[in-house]
């Protein structure tokens, strides 16, 4: 088993950088507008781009999604998204742990993190699935999740949402009897702030309520319109011949709620969490629009690992660029910080508006229409 999910980490790398996984919902973020203010009195060289997350002040309102490690040969990912996350003060989470809590000597495959990003708001990250005992194999403990958190000093601990991922995957887990009470569980008794975290198929208002109820700090709403990681599923499946799970993957690779719908229907449903907007998210302009619609943090998952397969430069040749996008929405739309951000006013078009008035949510629609109105 162990050596199954420590190759498998190392093929998820190889063919998202290989094959295009991404799901074909991307364009929603268009249906987002910024209102543009003509006299923003705002300086581009002055803008305050820190947040509060967790307790904890960051510099930026960036996350880099928890993407690897688990392989020998994923461990440079970590190694350089780590100096990265050191060197701009981001908020950064490993992969999936299992492959190091079955394996103990592969653990420094996310322990390097640490090692190069001492000060970092980093985040360790076990899945749901295996919270639940699955066919014969235990469910993980607390103590496990512990020994997660401990593995790489983490300030916090995603627990991911990837039961589309597991239907995809041949050997994947079929179970999802019980993982709101494990997830309970756990919040309860691991000892670090834990997020509940989708990885792509979204979070929608009721299962926000959920998770407040069962006492997670944080949601990563994880939508739909990025990396599909049943896309990502069913390459793996074709690679290997086996054409009718490759089919699942492939007929799901669309599914899900997308990432600027997710972001309002779970903020609504945990007004009092910070809300991560991840999936999707391809430029600072993007950035902004999740910002506005109530993101505490964006999350971007495949820009960074493709940037940090060539090099730390390619990552900061990416990230200066994506400030620079977002500087320039926040400019323009009168905000010298991201909580004028946070406030300022944003138009919803398209099927995102069609489906958040289907859903209820039209009276925060115009309220986010309007805001800032009154001081005419
Ligand atoms: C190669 C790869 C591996 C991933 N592994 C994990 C994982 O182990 N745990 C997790 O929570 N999310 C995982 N994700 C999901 C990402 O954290 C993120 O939610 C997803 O990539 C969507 O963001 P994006 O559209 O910016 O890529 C993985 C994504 C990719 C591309």
């Amino acid at each position: 088993m162990s050596d199954e999910v420590k190759q498998r980490k190392a093929e998820h790398v190889q063919i998202s950088l290989a094959h295009d996984i991404s799901a074909p919902q991307a364009a929603s973020w268009a249906d987002v507008r910024l209102i543009h203010q003509a006299t923003p009195e705002v300086n581009l060289d002055e803008i305050d781009f820190s947040v509060e997350y967790l307790g904890r002040q960051l510099r930026y309102p960036i996350f880099i999604s928890s993407l690897t490690g688990g392989h020998p040969d994923v461990a440079i990912i970590n190694e350089r998204l780590g100096v990265i996350a050191q060197e701009y003060g981001l908020a950064m989470g490993v992969g999936s742990q299992r492959a190091a809590l079955v394996t103990p000597k592969l653990a420094n495959t996310y322990s390097v993190t640490r090692a190069k990003a001492p000060d970092a708001f980093l985040i360790a990250n076990v899945g749901a699935p295996q919270l639940i005992e699955q066919r014969g194999k235990p469910a993980f403990t607390a103590d496990d999740a512990r020994a997660a958190v401990k593995m790489i000093g983490a300030d916090a601990l995603a627990i991911h949402l990837n039961f589309l991922q597991e239907a995809a995957q041949p050997e994947g887990d079929r179970n999802a009897r019980g993982a709101l009470e494990g997830i309970r569980v756990i919040a309860e008794s691991v000892g670090v702030p834990v997020i509940a975290k989708e990885t792509g198929a979204g979070i929608n208002y009721e299962q926000a309520r959920r998770f407040a109820r069962a006492g997670v700090s944080a949601i990563d709403v994880g939508g739909a319109g990025g990396s599909s990681m049943a896309a990502m599923e069913a390459q793996r499946a074709q690679d290997r011949g086996d054409h009718h799970t490759g089919a699942i993957g492939a007929l799901y690779r669309d599914w899900g709620i997308v990432t600027p719908i997710a972001v309002v229907e779970a903020h609504a449903g945990a007004p009092d969490l910070p809300i991560t907007a991840t999936g999707g998210v391809r430029s600072g302009l993007d950035a902004a629009r999740a910002l506005a619609l109530g993101a505490s943090l964006v999350g971007l998952g495949f820009p960074f690992l493709k940037a940090a397969a060539e090099s730390e430069a390619a990552v900061r040749d990416f990230l200066d660029q994506f400030l620079r996008e977002l500087g320039v929405a926040m400019q323009l739309t009168g905000s010298g910080s991201i909580a004028e951000l946070q406030r300022a006013s944003a138009i919803v078009t398209g099927s995102t508006q069609s489906w958040l008035e289907l859903r209820g949510f039209g009276e925060q629609l115009r309220l986010m229409a309007q805001r800032g109105m009154d001081e005419r």
